[in-house]
């Protein structure tokens, strides 16, 4: 084991042992991959030192990190392209898409640890990330052929495209929109289509999901009020994977719900809203609480969820390793709260 002045540290490197505050409270745990966020979180924390492994050789460890961010940079620039009427790269895209898809070919939960993470000013280019993964997984758990996979990812990423066509008034509005507000919005469908049909080298398929990713499975969605199977396959994933995504994150206006009340939620809404079939999916191929999330109970526990997917993850298995502004437990313990239903999670913690 080595001891790392602060500024010593890389990326990809292996701590050795929890890294505990001050006042008792563990910010990292022993064995996790250092990832560049990590040591920002260091830095804020004002920890001077760590303990990593030995034979540390900079690896393919942290490229999950670097395409989520190449990512997050290409629809970013994208999006503030079109918003300004500039030409704009669609060759990074699909390769970054590309990427992305061939990672989760691999493994379909890569991802899922940096999914979520949301920072206001930068919300509408991560939900557009997030979505795509969501997207991409659900498509593959499916069995659908690789290029229809593509071709999904590609919507996903893009799904919201239209916005950058929406004013920032209504677009950035704290709180709920009036009904002729909420009509321009519902507009970013049909900008969404105009603007991917413009893009060189998208097959039109694409902007047709883009159209439709706010249409209902009960013929209630917009812009036109499609039905069931007349709603295309991509578009009905696609809207399952954005309402989870927006309900997940904080907003300006609320506080998110946590990844069960959202699946809760989407199940409730299941077969009004939702592809019954997909949303099943949907649920057994996302982690709702992702392996090594470290979460608050409603005991004032914190503790470390173990792995597990789909359903099961709603009420996962999870290891206690510490109380709220308590130290540090030697010996954790697990809890399963799926058998103790007065146990819930109440926040999300890294
Ligand atoms: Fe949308």
């Amino acid at each position: 084991m080595l001891k790392l002045a602060l500024s010593e540290v890389m990326p990809g490197m292996k701590l050795a042992q929890d890294v505990v505050l001050d006042d008792g409270r563990i910010l990292l745990l022993k064995g996790f991959t250092i990832k560049p966020r990590y040591i920002q979180k260091l830095e804020a924390y004002k920890v001077p030192y760590i303990y990593v492994d030995e034979g540390f050789f900079a690896s393919e460890e942290v490229n999950e990190e670097r395409i989520y961010e190449d990512a997050f940079h290409t629809i970013k620039e994208i999006m503030e392209g079109i918003r300004m009427d500039e030409h704009v790269d669609v060759d990074t895209l699909k390769q970054t898409v590309n990427d992305m898809v061939q990672h989760i070919m691999n493994d379909d939960m890569i991802f899922m640890t940096l999914t979520g993470i949301r920072d206001i000013d930068n919300y509408t280019f991560l939900h557009c990330v997030d979505v795509c993964i969501y997207s991409v997984i659900t498509a593959k758990v499916m069995n659908l052929s690789e290029d229809d996979i593509h071709e999904i990812g590609l919507a996903a990423i893009l799904h919201d495209i239209g916005k950058c066509k929406t004013p920032l008034s209504i677009l950035n509005k704290p709180g709920k929109l009036t009904p002729d507000e909420f009509e321009v919005m519902k507009r970013h469908t049909l900008k969404g289509m105009e603007i991917v049909n413009q893009l060189p080298g998208l097959n039109p398929r694409i902007a047709k999901i883009v159209c439709q990713h706010h249409e209902k499975w009960d013929g209630t969605g917009y812009p036109f009020g499609l039905k069931s199977f007349d709603i295309e396959l991509a578009a009905r994933i696609i809207s399952i994977a954005d309402v989870y995504d927006a309900l997940t994150a904080n907003r300006v206006y609320r506080k998110r719900f946590m990844p069960h009340e959202a699946a809760e939620y989407l199940m409730a809404q299941n077969e009004t809203q939702f592809d019954p079939k997909v949303m099943k999916y949907f649920i057994d191929s996302i982690a709702v609480y992702p392996q090594d999330v470290i979460v608050l109970l409603n005991t004032g526990e914190i503790a470390r969820v173990l792995p597990c997917r789909g359903i099961r993850s709603m009420r996962p298995v999870v290891s206690v390793i510490t109380r709220k502004d308590g130290p540090p437990i030697l010996e954790p313990y697990e809890i399963d709260l799926r058998s103790n239903p007065t146990v819930f999670v109440v926040d999300i913690i890294s």
